[in-house]
């Protein structure tokens, strides 16, 4: 389609991976009623299909994060612009993000949640790019392993645009595309978009 960038995880690939997900948190938390929080922005869209494969009375929250200028991702240390509505104490919460890279924004994070005494926390990633982890993580839900490129699509952007890709791009070429940034356009309309049909539920 272009040179650009190939794909990575099809958009059925993606589909089947989180209806997996989403059993596995059903049968994990059978009976109880998990917290799912999402960082903005990229998780929100994996988080939005999650829960519709999770078949428990789950709630979802969310939390904006800012880094603190320049070198801030060296560190992980975040400002947090929005945080949760609900109080996590005693909850059973689930972190879910699009992706985990170093690692440093997580581990930040969940220091902080640990704080509010939350009665359990796990972390859910749809991507792992596990080879450029900084500090150890348990993470116990994940996704696909990640290969350590750049990555565009279904919640992870360029300059924040084409977070709406139905599938996940390896850029090829980040030149290319910074150049022209709409070489990426195509594959806007290459997923499998189909009518609902009552015959054939959507979660295999
Ligand atoms: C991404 C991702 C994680 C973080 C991971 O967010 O959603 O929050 O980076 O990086 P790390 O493991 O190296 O700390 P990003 O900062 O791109 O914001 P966005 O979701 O709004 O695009």
């Amino acid at each position: 389609m272009t040179e650009a960038a190939t794909i990575l995880f099809e958009e059925r690939q993606i589909r089947r991976r989180v209806a997996e997900l989403g059993d596995a948190i059903t049968q994990d938390y059978a009976g109880r009623s998990p917290v799912l929080i999402s960082v903005l922005k990229g998780g929100a869209i994996f988080l939005a299909d999650l829960i519709r494969c999770i078949d428990l009375p789950v709630r979802m929250d969310f939390m904006s994060i800012s880094s603190y200028g320049g070198g801030t991702k060296a560190s992980g240390v975040v400002r947090i612009l929005k945080d949760l509505d609900q109080d996590i104490g005693g909850e059973d919460v689930v972190v879910v993000e699009d992706i985990i890279d170093t690692g440093l924004t997580l581990s930040y994070l969940l220091s902080t949640l640990v704080a509010r005494e939350p009665a359990s926390l796990a972390v859910c990633t749809l991507l792992d790019k596990s080879a450029r982890r900084i500090p150890p993580l348990e993470i116990r839900y994940r996704g696909f392993d990640c290969p350590d490129r750049f990555v565009v699509g279904y919640g992870l952007d360029h300059e924040e645009r084409f977070r709406n890709l139905p599938m996940i791009l390896a850029v090829e070429s980040q030149a290319k595309l910074a150049e022209d940034p709409s070489v990426l356009v195509p594959f806007l309309t290459a997923g499998d978009r189909q009518p609902p049909s009552p015959a054939a539920p959507d979660r295999a």
